[in-house]
């Protein structure tokens, strides 16, 4: 290869569909394909189209090395599944599979071979509108799902990603974008080394291990250093450290905003010191293709570091067979979504939502009610899909919810009207009501955040309004963030949270709202009171002066004067249309010594989870653990185990943990080594993060 065709390999560009400044290069991308200096394209799908110019690189070019086209499929490519956010809140992560699946193959048969998710990063900022395409506040949960959705995309081999029903995984953003200050998109990151091992970099790390083809760097600086041009997490932790053999690809511009961050003097800086860091990959900006054969001759960048970086897509490419098959059968492409696909979207949309709150057991509805009034600005509308949600989230509109519950019950009266008095009329007139409010679609994702997360405006008002009937209704909440609900949750006794369920949500919501489908969701996120609480996370530092939780300020400990402490929802926390009762922890052995955690040994602890009530319905059980006393302040607890169960009346379960020294243990900041100490854990289970049945272990030195 000659030293502009390498350079070539390292470069991605876009087809028409800009995701950030300077996109639609479509003229360059087919120059560049037909010269041999071009690895990738974004943002172009279709078998037909894709074909076209992979004719162009592999008939036309020198070397005819196919192109490897990469896409935004987040969730769903035709079939749109809940937002990440909201397959978080399942707390299953067979829905996070689900959805790769039925991506993987809609997406590989219309030409796509690379998808730009799971976006693992862990955020504790609701203000942040990329916390919709997250799994939320835990490194638990978010490994767990970043696994399962590697898994599902690439099937069980990650070295062949061949088949038409693999997509090669992006691992994103690499890392900490989850912690921009304030929740405003692509702001600075300042973390410590402590922090980065033990919150942002474990998601990354098991989709490492699940095999995830690439990893895309962040947008942020992260401690001053870019994360585009960070040698310490680029090469230090991801390639060296954690092995990682893909490739690692820029975020859009991300390379040129070196420049921008105030980094990189111009553009061969920046495209010099992000290969140099350990950037395989750019996308949207040319600046390593534009520059590199010059900086190679100046002996700006080194020979082997190129020749890394090109093996690497070159890999890449060779895993997903495209040497051997370039091209994507155009017979067998699909292009809509399939009653079987439908019925998996739907299912996992009922897994999804969370039910916050039940009083008097208004839900679910009786199908032998006379009337339901279906009000609000949600009640009969298509915007269900959620931000990002690929090519099917225009084609192929969400059933509303007024349709799907007219369609499921046949024998119910459903009114509807929009809001104001029209709406207050229909509450009074039925004898239940259900108020549908939420955000856009548009309110959440990339460059979507939020410093007020209160319903938009009117809604709060439409609730309050129907409570002042003093009929009996329920909330429905269609969000793609944790919303602050102080102004109206006192005086509402049913809210279900269903986030932006997808293509199905509708039909979804009908199952859940009539009890076909018990709901059994949990939030992967704290509902905070009041924005300025924020960042409000369960598993937070004790502090030298900690408040008790849902009390009034009280003089000089860690609270605000104005609000009660502790979260409106905690972590965890959903309901069933049923009860349950949740009894241990029990475990056999009290006493472990470390030397033999460190040796693999592993501790069983078991908790009985039972069904109390008259219903049919699914807990999740929760696990958490806290080190009381450690060499590095340790959080007052972290999840460590979830499972959900579905239970008949009365039906009891043994729910099995198995605790390690990584679950025990913390990681070092300097070298990520396992730390486990002597002394005693809590371990706590529970349905949510204020758990507290509990047993002590203790470690032995
Ligand atoms: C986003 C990435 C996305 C990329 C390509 C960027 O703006 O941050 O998450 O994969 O665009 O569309």
């Amino acid at each position: 290869m000659s030293v502009e065709e390498k350079f070539g390999q390292l470069q991605q560009l876009a087809w028409t569909g800009a995701t950030g400044p300077g996109g639609g290069q479509n003229d360059l991308a087919e120059r560049a394909a037909r010269d041999g200096r071009l690895g990738s394209v974004l943002n172009l799908y279709g078998a037909a189209h894709t074909n076209a110019l992979q004719r162009s690189a592999v008939e036309e070019s020198r070397l005819g090395i196919p192109l490897l086209f990469g896409f935004d499929v987040i969730h769903g490519f035709w079939t749109t599944f809940p937002i990440p956010l909201a397959q978080a809140a399942s707390f299953d992560p067979d829905v996070a599979v689900a959805d790769a699946r039925v991506s993987a193959s809609e997406a590989r048969r219309n030409g796509v071979h690379w998808t730009f998710s799971p976006m693992v990063d862990v955020t504790r900022e609701p203000r942040w509108g990329r916390i919709a395409e997250s799994s939320g506040e835990d490194p638990c949960v978010t490994a767990r799902f970043a696994a399962a959705k590697v898994r599902g995309y690439q099937g069980p081999d990650p070295y062949d990603l061949s088949g038409p029903d693999r997509l090669a995984a992006c691992a994103k953003h690499f890392a900490a974008y989850g912690a921009v200050e304030g929740g405003r998109d692509y702001n600075t990151v300042d973390s410590s080394w402590q922090r980065l091992r033990n919150v942002y970099l474990p998601p990354f790390r098991a989709a490492v291990e699940a095999g995830a083809a690439t990893v895309m760097a962040a947008f942020n600086t992260v401690s001053g250093i870019p994360a585009h041009a960070h040698p310490g997490l680029l090469t230090g932790v991801l390639k060296d450290e954690w092995g990682f053999e893909g490739v690692v690809v820029s975020d859009w511009n991300g390379v040129h905003e070196l420049v921008v961050h105030g980094f990189a003097a111009d553009g061969a800086d920046a495209g010099r010191q992000a290969l140099a860091a350990g950037l395989d990959m750019e996308m949207a900006s040319t600046h390593l293709a534009a520059h590199g054969p010059r900086l190679l001759a100046d002996g700006a960048v080194t020979g082997n570091r190129l020749d890394d970086a090109v093996a690497r897509v070159l890999r890449l490419k060779y895993r997903l067979g495209l040497f051997d098959r370039p091209y994507t059968d155009e017979a067998a492409t699909p292009y809509e979504p399939t009653t079987r696909t439908r019925a998996m979207a739907r299912h996992a949309a009922a897994r999804c939502a969370v039910l916050l709150k039940n009083d008097g057991s208004v839900l679910p509805l009786d199908r032998g009610t006379g009337t339901v009034a279906v009000v609000g600005p949600y009640a009969d509308s298509n915007d269900l899909h959620g931000t990002w949600s690929g090519p099917g989230g225009t084609r192929f509109p969400a059933t509303s919810v007024l349709d799907a519950l007219r369609a499921a019950a046949p024998s119910v009266r459903f009114r509807h009207a929009f809001d104001g008095p029209d709406a207050v009329a229909a509450a009074r007139a039925a004898e239940v009501t259900l108020v549908v409010v939420g955000e856009a679609s548009s309110l959440s994702g990339e460059a979507s955040s939020r410093s007020d997360l209160r319903l938009p405006a009117g809604q709060a008002e439409l609730i309050t309004a129907v409570a002042a009937t003093g009929r009996p209704f329920a909330v429905v909440v269609a969000a793609g963030r944790p919303l602050v609900v102080e102004e109206w949750i006192d005086r509402v006794p049913a809210v279900l949270l269903a986030w932006h369920g997808g293509i199905e949500a509708g039909p979804a919501l009908a199952d859940l709202l009539l009890g076909d489908v018990p709901p059994g969701g949990k939030l992967p996120v704290t509902v905070p009171r009041s924005v300025g609480q924020l960042p409000l996370y369960y598993a937070h530092e004790n502090t030298g002066r900690p408040a008790a939780p849902d009390r009034p300020h009280q003089p000089f400990v860690s609270g605000y004067l104005d609000t009660e402490h502790g979260p409106r929802f905690p972590f965890g926390h959903g309901l069933s249309y049923t009860e349950f009762t949740i009894s241990g922890p029990t475990c056999a052995t009290r006493e472990t010594p470390v030397a033999e955690l460190a040796a693999g040994r592993r501790i069983e602890v078991t908790a009985t989870v039972t069904n109390v009530g008259e219903r049919t319905g699914d807990e999740v059980v929760q696990l958490y653990v806290r080190d009381p006393v450690a060499s590095v302040v340790q959080p007052v607890r972290r999840l460590c185990g979830f499972e959900r169960v579905t239970l008949k009346p009365r039906e009891s379960a043994p729910v099995l943990f198995s605790l390690g020294a990584e679950e025990l243990g913390f990681l070092a900041a300097d070298d990520g080594a396992l730390v486990v100490e002597p002394g005693l854990i809590d371990v706590y289970v529970g349905n949510d993060a204020h758990a507290t049945a509990h047993l002590s272990l203790t470690l032995t030195g």
